[in-house]
Protein backbone atom coordinates (compact mmCIF):
# COMPACT_ATOMS: atom_id res chain seq x y z
CA UNK A 1 0.00 0.00 0.00
CA UNK A 2 1.37 3.17 -1.23
CA UNK A 3 1.01 6.04 2.39
CA UNK A 4 1.00 9.51 0.35
CA UNK A 5 -1.41 9.05 -2.29
CA UNK A 6 -4.89 10.95 -2.00
CA UNK A 7 -7.86 9.39 -1.30
CA UNK A 8 -11.32 10.40 -1.98
CA UNK A 9 -14.10 9.21 -0.39
CA UNK A 10 -17.62 9.62 -1.11
CA UNK A 11 -19.71 9.15 2.80
CA UNK A 12 -23.40 8.35 2.42
CA UNK A 13 -25.61 8.09 5.20
CA UNK A 14 -29.56 7.09 6.16
CA UNK A 15 -30.53 6.17 3.10
CA UNK A 16 -33.79 4.46 5.00
CA UNK A 17 -34.87 2.31 1.63
CA UNK A 18 -38.65 2.18 2.48
CA UNK A 19 -41.69 4.59 2.49
CA UNK A 20 -39.17 7.72 3.19
CA UNK A 21 -36.65 6.91 0.86
CA UNK A 22 -36.11 9.65 -1.81
CA UNK A 23 -36.00 7.58 -4.95
CA UNK A 24 -35.30 10.64 -7.60
CA UNK A 25 -31.81 11.00 -5.34
CA UNK A 26 -31.21 7.47 -5.27
CA UNK A 27 -31.01 7.63 -9.17
CA UNK A 28 -29.35 10.89 -9.40
CA UNK A 29 -26.96 9.06 -7.07
CA UNK A 30 -26.36 5.90 -9.54
CA UNK A 31 -24.99 8.61 -12.11
CA UNK A 32 -23.36 10.99 -10.28
CA UNK A 33 -20.65 8.58 -7.61
CA UNK A 34 -19.01 7.60 -11.30
CA UNK A 35 -17.97 10.98 -11.92
CA UNK A 36 -16.62 12.13 -8.68
CA UNK A 37 -13.85 9.05 -9.25
CA UNK A 38 -14.06 7.65 -5.74
CA UNK A 39 -11.28 5.38 -4.38
CA UNK A 40 -14.19 4.42 -2.10
CA UNK A 41 -17.84 4.79 -1.55
CA UNK A 42 -18.77 4.87 2.64
CA UNK A 43 -22.24 4.34 3.65
CA UNK A 44 -22.95 5.33 7.80
CA UNK A 45 -26.05 3.20 8.64
CA UNK A 46 -29.60 3.05 8.22
CA UNK A 47 -30.08 1.48 4.87
CA UNK A 48 -33.63 0.91 5.59
CA UNK A 49 -36.60 1.71 7.74
CA UNK A 50 -37.79 -0.96 9.39
CA UNK A 51 -35.29 -3.42 8.73
CA UNK A 52 -37.85 -5.58 5.96
CA UNK A 53 -36.24 -7.90 3.67
CA UNK A 54 -37.62 -5.37 0.70
CA UNK A 55 -36.06 -3.04 2.26
CA UNK A 56 -32.43 -4.79 2.54
CA UNK A 57 -33.26 -5.88 -0.91
CA UNK A 58 -33.20 -2.27 -2.65
CA UNK A 59 -30.29 -1.30 -0.34
CA UNK A 60 -28.36 -4.12 -1.42
CA UNK A 61 -29.11 -3.50 -4.81
CA UNK A 62 -27.76 -0.04 -4.75
CA UNK A 63 -24.51 -0.86 -2.65
CA UNK A 64 -24.01 -3.56 -5.59
CA UNK A 65 -24.42 -0.67 -8.44
CA UNK A 66 -21.77 1.58 -6.03
CA UNK A 67 -19.67 -1.50 -6.45
CA UNK A 68 -19.50 -1.11 -9.70
CA UNK A 69 -17.79 2.01 -9.60
CA UNK A 70 -15.64 1.70 -6.47
CA UNK A 71 -14.67 -0.25 -3.26
CA UNK A 72 -17.64 0.27 -0.61
CA UNK A 73 -17.94 0.06 3.28
CA UNK A 74 -21.27 -0.32 4.93
CA UNK A 75 -22.09 -0.48 8.82
CA UNK A 76 -25.33 -0.99 10.11
CA UNK A 77 -27.36 1.52 11.60
CA UNK A 78 -29.79 1.37 14.63
CA UNK A 79 -33.12 1.04 12.28
CA UNK A 80 -31.36 -1.80 10.56
CA UNK A 81 -31.38 -4.09 13.27
CA UNK A 82 -34.06 -6.18 15.14
CA UNK A 83 -33.23 -5.23 18.13
CA UNK A 84 -36.87 -6.62 19.64
CA UNK A 85 -36.39 -9.83 19.05
CA UNK A 86 -33.38 -9.82 21.59
CA UNK A 87 -34.27 -6.85 23.98
CA UNK A 88 -31.38 -5.68 26.08
CA UNK A 89 -29.02 -8.96 24.66
CA UNK A 90 -31.22 -10.85 26.96
CA UNK A 91 -31.66 -13.66 23.86
CA UNK A 92 -28.41 -13.34 22.51
CA UNK A 93 -26.62 -10.45 20.19
CA UNK A 94 -27.67 -13.07 17.07
CA UNK A 95 -31.03 -12.38 16.16
CA UNK A 96 -31.13 -8.59 15.74
CA UNK A 97 -28.32 -8.46 13.52
CA UNK A 98 -29.76 -12.15 11.73
CA UNK A 99 -31.46 -9.88 8.96
CA UNK A 100 -28.69 -7.41 8.11
CA UNK A 101 -26.05 -10.37 7.70
CA UNK A 102 -27.95 -12.21 5.71
CA UNK A 103 -27.70 -9.10 2.79
CA UNK A 104 -24.47 -7.47 4.53
CA UNK A 105 -21.81 -9.91 5.70
CA UNK A 106 -19.92 -8.09 8.08
CA UNK A 107 -21.14 -5.80 11.21
CA UNK A 108 -17.39 -4.64 11.22
CA UNK A 109 -16.20 -4.42 7.69
CA UNK A 110 -12.79 -3.59 7.15
CA UNK A 111 -11.84 -1.95 3.52
CA UNK A 112 -8.16 -1.39 2.65
CA UNK A 113 -7.67 0.38 -0.35
CA UNK A 114 -4.95 2.64 -2.14
CA UNK A 115 -4.03 5.18 0.70
CA UNK A 116 -6.50 3.81 3.41
CA UNK A 117 -7.66 2.17 5.65
CA UNK A 118 -11.76 2.38 6.73
CA UNK A 119 -12.53 0.07 9.58
CA UNK A 120 -16.28 0.06 10.81
CA UNK A 121 -16.94 0.09 14.40
CA UNK A 122 -20.41 -1.26 15.28
CA UNK A 123 -22.61 1.55 17.17
CA UNK A 124 -26.64 -0.16 16.95
CA UNK A 125 -27.47 -2.00 19.63
CA UNK A 126 -30.85 -1.25 19.87
CA UNK A 127 -32.22 -1.56 23.48
CA UNK A 128 -29.00 -3.01 25.12
CA UNK A 129 -27.66 -1.16 28.60
CA UNK A 130 -25.29 0.61 27.09
CA UNK A 131 -27.09 2.94 25.08
CA UNK A 132 -29.60 3.82 27.72
CA UNK A 133 -29.85 7.00 29.06
CA UNK A 134 -32.78 8.78 31.29
CA UNK A 135 -34.59 10.12 28.17
CA UNK A 136 -37.11 7.28 26.92
CA UNK A 137 -37.44 8.50 23.67
CA UNK A 138 -33.55 7.21 22.88
CA UNK A 139 -34.51 3.79 23.51
CA UNK A 140 -33.65 1.64 20.68
CA UNK A 141 -32.76 4.99 18.64
CA UNK A 142 -29.34 6.04 20.51
CA UNK A 143 -26.29 3.99 20.38
CA UNK A 144 -22.97 3.78 21.99
CA UNK A 145 -19.15 2.78 21.48
CA UNK A 146 -18.11 0.05 23.76
CA UNK A 147 -14.05 0.32 24.25
CA UNK A 148 -14.20 -3.34 22.70
CA UNK A 149 -14.90 -1.67 19.29
CA UNK A 150 -12.55 0.74 20.04
CA UNK A 151 -9.73 -0.77 20.96
CA UNK A 152 -10.23 -3.33 18.12
CA UNK A 153 -9.78 -0.40 15.45
CA UNK A 154 -7.19 1.06 17.68
CA UNK A 155 -5.18 -2.22 17.01
CA UNK A 156 -6.01 -2.23 13.07
CA UNK A 157 -5.08 1.69 12.57
CA UNK A 158 -1.71 0.60 14.80
CA UNK A 159 -0.42 -1.69 12.39
CA UNK A 160 -0.54 0.74 9.63
CA UNK A 161 2.51 2.29 8.02
CA UNK A 162 2.64 6.27 8.93
CA UNK A 163 0.91 8.42 6.05
CA UNK A 164 -1.84 5.56 5.12
CA UNK A 165 -5.57 7.43 5.89
CA UNK A 166 -7.08 5.96 8.94
CA UNK A 167 -10.93 6.04 8.44
CA UNK A 168 -13.31 5.08 11.27
CA UNK A 169 -17.19 4.54 9.98
CA UNK A 170 -19.78 4.25 12.46
CA UNK A 171 -23.50 5.19 12.86
CA UNK A 172 -24.23 7.30 15.31
CA UNK A 173 -23.54 11.08 15.04
CA UNK A 174 -20.10 11.53 17.30
CA UNK A 175 -21.08 15.27 17.82
CA UNK A 176 -24.32 16.88 18.23
CA UNK A 177 -25.91 17.46 15.75
CA UNK A 178 -26.52 21.81 14.65
CA UNK A 179 -30.06 21.40 15.03
CA UNK A 180 -30.88 18.79 17.33
CA UNK A 181 -28.17 19.69 19.57
CA UNK A 182 -27.64 16.05 20.42
CA UNK A 183 -25.27 13.45 19.84
CA UNK A 184 -26.00 10.01 18.88
CA UNK A 185 -23.83 8.02 21.43
CA UNK A 186 -24.45 7.50 24.74
CA UNK A 187 -21.67 8.09 27.13
CA UNK A 188 -20.11 10.19 24.61
CA UNK A 189 -17.20 11.78 26.78
CA UNK A 190 -15.75 8.40 26.84
CA UNK A 191 -16.04 7.43 23.32
CA UNK A 192 -14.57 10.73 22.35
CA UNK A 193 -10.89 9.94 24.53
CA UNK A 194 -11.01 6.53 23.17
CA UNK A 195 -12.11 7.39 19.37
CA UNK A 196 -8.70 9.94 19.33
CA UNK A 197 -6.81 7.17 21.16
CA UNK A 198 -7.54 5.14 18.13
CA UNK A 199 -5.34 7.16 15.53
CA UNK A 200 -8.05 7.90 13.53
CA UNK A 201 -7.52 10.70 10.85
CA UNK A 202 -11.26 10.93 10.21
CA UNK A 203 -14.52 9.68 11.24
CA UNK A 204 -17.54 8.96 9.15
CA UNK A 205 -21.13 9.10 10.63
CA UNK A 206 -24.76 9.81 10.36
CA UNK A 207 -27.83 9.43 11.86
CA UNK A 208 -28.65 13.42 12.72
CA UNK A 209 -30.43 13.80 9.35
CA UNK A 210 -28.15 16.84 8.95
CA UNK A 211 -24.16 16.53 7.43
CA UNK A 212 -22.09 18.91 9.59
CA UNK A 213 -17.87 18.86 9.60
CA UNK A 214 -16.42 19.44 12.46
CA UNK A 215 -13.32 17.91 15.31
CA UNK A 216 -13.27 16.11 18.07
CA UNK A 217 -11.33 18.41 20.64
CA UNK A 218 -9.97 20.35 17.94
CA UNK A 219 -7.88 17.51 16.71
CA UNK A 220 -9.79 14.63 14.67
CA UNK A 221 -11.89 15.31 12.08
CA UNK A 222 -15.56 14.15 11.80
CA UNK A 223 -17.39 13.61 8.74
CA UNK A 224 -21.41 13.34 9.24
CA UNK A 225 -23.68 13.02 6.16
CA UNK A 226 -27.19 13.49 5.84
CA UNK A 227 -29.74 11.74 4.60
CA UNK A 228 -31.63 10.54 1.14
CA UNK A 229 -34.73 10.06 2.73
CA UNK A 230 -37.69 12.76 2.80
CA UNK A 231 -36.73 12.79 7.05
CA UNK A 232 -34.57 15.49 6.59
CA UNK A 233 -34.33 17.74 9.68
CA UNK A 234 -35.66 21.29 9.92
CA UNK A 235 -36.79 20.90 5.98
CA UNK A 236 -32.93 21.46 4.77
CA UNK A 237 -32.11 19.90 1.56
CA UNK A 238 -30.07 16.36 1.70
CA UNK A 239 -26.65 16.38 1.64
CA UNK A 240 -23.70 13.67 1.47
CA UNK A 241 -20.05 14.36 1.94
CA UNK A 242 -16.92 14.23 -0.32
CA UNK A 243 -14.20 13.47 2.12
CA UNK A 244 -10.12 14.21 0.66
CA UNK A 245 -7.51 13.38 2.28
CA UNK A 246 -4.50 14.36 1.56
CA UNK A 247 -0.69 14.18 3.50
CA UNK A 248 -1.51 17.35 5.05
CA UNK A 249 -5.12 17.16 5.60
CA UNK A 250 -8.96 15.94 5.78
CA UNK A 251 -11.00 18.27 2.89
CA UNK A 252 -15.18 17.89 3.50
CA UNK A 253 -17.40 19.34 1.50
CA UNK A 254 -20.67 19.26 0.98
CA UNK A 255 -22.74 17.69 -1.89
CA UNK A 256 -26.58 19.85 -1.59
CA UNK A 257 -29.76 18.02 -3.78
CA UNK A 258 -31.52 20.45 -5.35
CA UNK A 259 -34.82 19.10 -5.74
CA UNK A 260 -35.96 21.25 -8.95
CA UNK A 261 -32.79 20.68 -10.42
CA UNK A 262 -32.63 16.65 -9.79
CA UNK A 263 -29.12 16.86 -9.17
CA UNK A 264 -26.69 17.14 -5.58
CA UNK A 265 -24.02 20.61 -6.58
CA UNK A 266 -20.57 21.35 -4.86
CA UNK A 267 -21.75 23.09 -2.01
CA UNK A 268 -19.24 24.31 1.23
CA UNK A 269 -16.06 22.44 1.67
CA UNK A 270 -14.26 22.52 5.03
CA UNK A 271 -10.33 21.60 5.91
CA UNK A 272 -8.95 19.89 9.15
CA UNK A 273 -5.14 19.43 9.57
CA UNK A 274 -4.14 15.76 9.55
CA UNK A 275 -3.12 14.43 13.12
CA UNK A 276 0.41 13.86 14.29
CA UNK A 277 3.13 15.54 15.28
CA UNK A 278 3.82 17.64 12.25
CA UNK A 279 0.22 19.32 12.37
CA UNK A 280 -0.35 22.50 10.64
CA UNK A 281 -3.26 24.72 11.39
CA UNK A 282 -4.92 24.84 7.92
CA UNK A 283 -8.44 24.77 9.92
CA UNK A 284 -10.68 27.05 8.16
CA UNK A 285 -14.10 26.48 9.89
CA UNK A 286 -15.25 23.43 12.59
CA UNK A 287 -13.52 23.42 16.11
CA UNK A 288 -14.65 21.33 18.95
CA UNK A 289 -18.34 22.35 18.64
CA UNK A 290 -17.71 23.55 21.98
CA UNK A 291 -18.20 20.26 23.68
FE1 LIG B 1 -31.50 7.60 10.05
FE1 LIG C 1 -30.03 6.22 12.89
Amino acid sequence: MTSSQPVTIVHLSDLHFGGFADLKQIEALDGFLPTLNPTAVAISGDLTQRARHGEFQAAHLFIKRVRTVSAAIVVPGNHDIEWWKSPLGLLGEEQKYAKYLRYFSDLRPVLEVPGAVLAGALSSYGVAFGSLTLRLRDVAVKGHLPRSETNRVKKIFDALPPGVARVLVTHHNVLAGGISRRMGIARWRSAHRRLLETGADVILCGHDHQEAAGQIQGSLAVSTAGTHSFRVRGGRPSVFNLVKIDNQAVHIQHFRWVPGDRQFIPSDTFSFARRGPAQVAVSVAGGDQGL
